[in-house]
């Protein structure tokens, strides 16, 4: 009889399981504003079994997708700790299509969403759970996806902590028998440091990491994929990454009620995305293919203020590539950024080589008013073999201007526009907001169990043994070892979760087995902001560029030409 009901329960989960939709990728962010938390995700589903389903073309995009297909219809994003009621429902997985590919074999579609919660309070924290979607074909199992946020106030900058953001591509192609590196998009609001780790069974269910000896820099969220045979990877497959986002403040502040240092995270979100091995021909390395922005600050990365009001925020992004045909922009962009890619520009000529260049010019022209504060604006290109370059981002605070103009910071610190105020990202010894003060051993600035000694005027670490540098941060390579870096083995992980989920069988298929991982110690990230772009970005209104004078590293001079307005990133009344 107990047999009877296990294998019952097994076949019942295996039906729920298959028949919800393929999640491709997903994310969630947290921001409390105005008295009201406001979340948004951006999830990728396969062709057919998203929200917009089998008929989906580039004519849904735009539209809000709310009636859901049936297999999606009882997926929710839950509060499952800190709300009034454990699991409380908090928006179902409905979203504006903001992408569409209709490629038979490996189409998708990619939406956004926020929506406002006011059961969210000030000074408490949350976790949110989407948890029951189905993963790969054929099925990896139930995935998971964790958010923690922490909505204390900041003693630094007396407002509610924001959540890390990211963005998602729809798709990610590496080359078989190849190293790749892959960037994860990674932004905080508050500028604090970016760092990302693995996730845990109890944070992604059967969506966690089953690619094989990926080696993650958790300093600056890039994973090293080794998609060769003897490590592991198999042609033509596809590979989930999950992995955790979280904010690390640059030195010791208080949150709520909580004291946060730099070894401490203040929120966690999630940020799941699917790799696919591609068999070229060619060697490895160097595709050709590019994907770049321009003026009036082409870096991946930058920060750009946007007013808002009556404005529209434009922008450009550039793709060379020895054959243009048949490449394609992987865009990871936000309801309301509509874009459209113009003719190849034949006859640029980049570097050593004739490039051809492709260009996306987007606006941003009907954006809602809660969409303010920091988005992530993402691009990838895909070259027709569908192997991706690495992603392009920037940061675009929406409805805010320049809040650096007149602030100095001290102590050769540089200014960060934040939303509605700044902050100062100082050098070594000094800490925020205007990089007056001097750091001591209260901060904890000793990284990996570092000792700090108060001199008096300075603070100094002594670091435990394999550590080095001045707070610590460095470990000390060892002959014949790989990097820094963790290196790990999910697939063990995934055999132990799949014996698992045939043994524990409770009504449903999501189970906790393992403690949390132990994560690495912290050490320093470069901040990835150059404030000196800020003010020439949020006076952009001047920086403008010419058309068909696509230059993908311009020049000082290149910036000040005499532009004609409707191009590239400014703004425009
Ligand atoms: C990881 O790579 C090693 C060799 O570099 C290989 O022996 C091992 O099987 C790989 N791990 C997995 C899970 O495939
Ligand atoms: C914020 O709180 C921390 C921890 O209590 C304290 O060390 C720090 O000095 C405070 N910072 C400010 C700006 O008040
Ligand atoms: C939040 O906590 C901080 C620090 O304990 C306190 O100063 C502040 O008044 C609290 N705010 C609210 C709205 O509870
Ligand atoms: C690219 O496409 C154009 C128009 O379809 C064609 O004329 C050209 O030969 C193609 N170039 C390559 C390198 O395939
Ligand atoms: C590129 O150059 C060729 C030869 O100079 C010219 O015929 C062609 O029109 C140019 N194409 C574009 C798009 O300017
Ligand atoms: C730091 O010390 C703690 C307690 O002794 C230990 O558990 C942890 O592994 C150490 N961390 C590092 C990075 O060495």
């Amino acid at each position: 009889m107990r047999t009877f009901l296990l294998i019952a329960e097994l076949l019942l989960c295996l039906i729920i399981s298959s028949t919800n939709g393929h999640l491709i990728a997903g994310t969630i962010s947290g921001y409390f504003y105005n008295r009201i938390a406001r979340l948004t995700y951006r999830l990728v589903w396969e062709r057919g079994s998203g929200p917009c389903g089998q008929s989906c073309s580039a004519q849904d995009v735009g539209n809000y997708l709310s009636s859901l297909p049936p297999t999606l219809s009882s997926l929710k994003w839950r509060c499952t700790t800190g709300c009034q009621s454990a699991n409380q429902d908090l928006h179902d997985v409905s979203y504006t299509l903001t992408a569409v590919s209709d490629d038979l074999t490996s189409g998708w579609e990619q939406g956004e969403q926020y929506f406002l919660y006011s059961g969210m309070e000030i000074n408490n924290t949350y976790q949110v759970t989407l948890s029951g979607y189905e993963v790969l074909a054929p099925s990896l199992g139930l995935g998971k996806m964790v958010a923690a946020f922490d909505f204390g106030i900041r003693n630094d900058t007396g407002v509610p902590n924001a959540s890390p953001i990211s963005a998602v591509p729809a798709t990610l192609g590496v080359q078989f028998g190849c190293t790749t590196v892959i960037n994860i998009p990674a932004e905080d609001p508050d500028a604090d440091s970016v760092r990302c780790r693995l996730a845990t069974p109890e944070e992604c269910g059967n969506a966690c990491t089953n690619a094989p000896n990926i080696t993650l820099n958790w300093e600056t969220c890039s994973v090293s994929i080794p998609a060769t045979t003897q490590d592991g990877y198999e042609p033509n497959r596809k590979y989930v990454i999950t992995v955790m986002v979280e904010d690390y403040p640059d030195y010791t502040i208080s949150v709520g009620d909580q004291v946060r240092s730099i070894r401490k995270p203040i929120s966690k979100i999630p940020s799941q995305f699917t790799i696919t091995t591609i068999v070229r021909q060619q060697a490895c390395g160097d595709l050709g293919l590019r994907v770049d922005g321009v003026v009036p600050n082409p870096t991946n990365l930058f920060r750009v203020s946007y007013a808002g009001g009556s404005i529209q925020f434009n922008g450009a992004f550039y793709m060379q590539s020895p054959n243009i045909n048949d490449t394609t922009f992987i865009t990871s962009f936000f309801k309301g950024v509509n874009y459209n890619v113009l003719p190849d520009d034949e006859n640029r000529t980049i570097g050593n080589f004739r490039d051809d260049v492709r260009r996306a010019r987007y606006v941003w022209g009907s954006y809602d008013v809660r969409q303010y504060a920091d988005t992530l604006l993402c691009v990838w290109g895909r070259n027709f073999e569908g192997v991706t370059t690495d992603r392009f981002c920037y940061t675009a605070i929406l409805l805010d201007g320049d809040d650096c103009g007149g602030h100095t910071c001290q102590n050769g610190g540089k200014c960060v526009d934040l939303f509605r105020r700044w902050t100062c990202k100082c050098l070594h010894g000094f800490k925020p907001k205007d990089c007056s003060h001097k750091v001591t051993c209260a901060d904890f600035p000793c990284k990996n169990n570092g000792t700090c000694v108060d001199t008096g005027t300075l603070y100094i670490c002594a670091c435990a043994s394999g550590f080095t540098g001045l707070d610590c941060e460095m470990k000390i390579q060892t002959v014949g070892s790989k990097k820094s870096d963790f290196k790990v083995v999910p697939a063990v992980l995934g055999t132990i979760a799949g014996v698992a989920t045939a043994l524990v069988v409770t009504g449903c298929c999501w189970w906790f087995l393992f403690a949390a991982a132990k994560r690495p110690d912290s050490r320093e990230k470069k901040r990835r902001v150059s404030p000196s772009d800020l003010h020439n970005v949020t006076h952009g209104s001047h920086q403008r560029h010419t058309q068909g004078d696509i230059n993908i590293n311009p020049t000082q001079e290149d910036l000040n030409k005499n532009h004609t307005p409707d191009q590239d990133l400014h703004l425009t009344a």
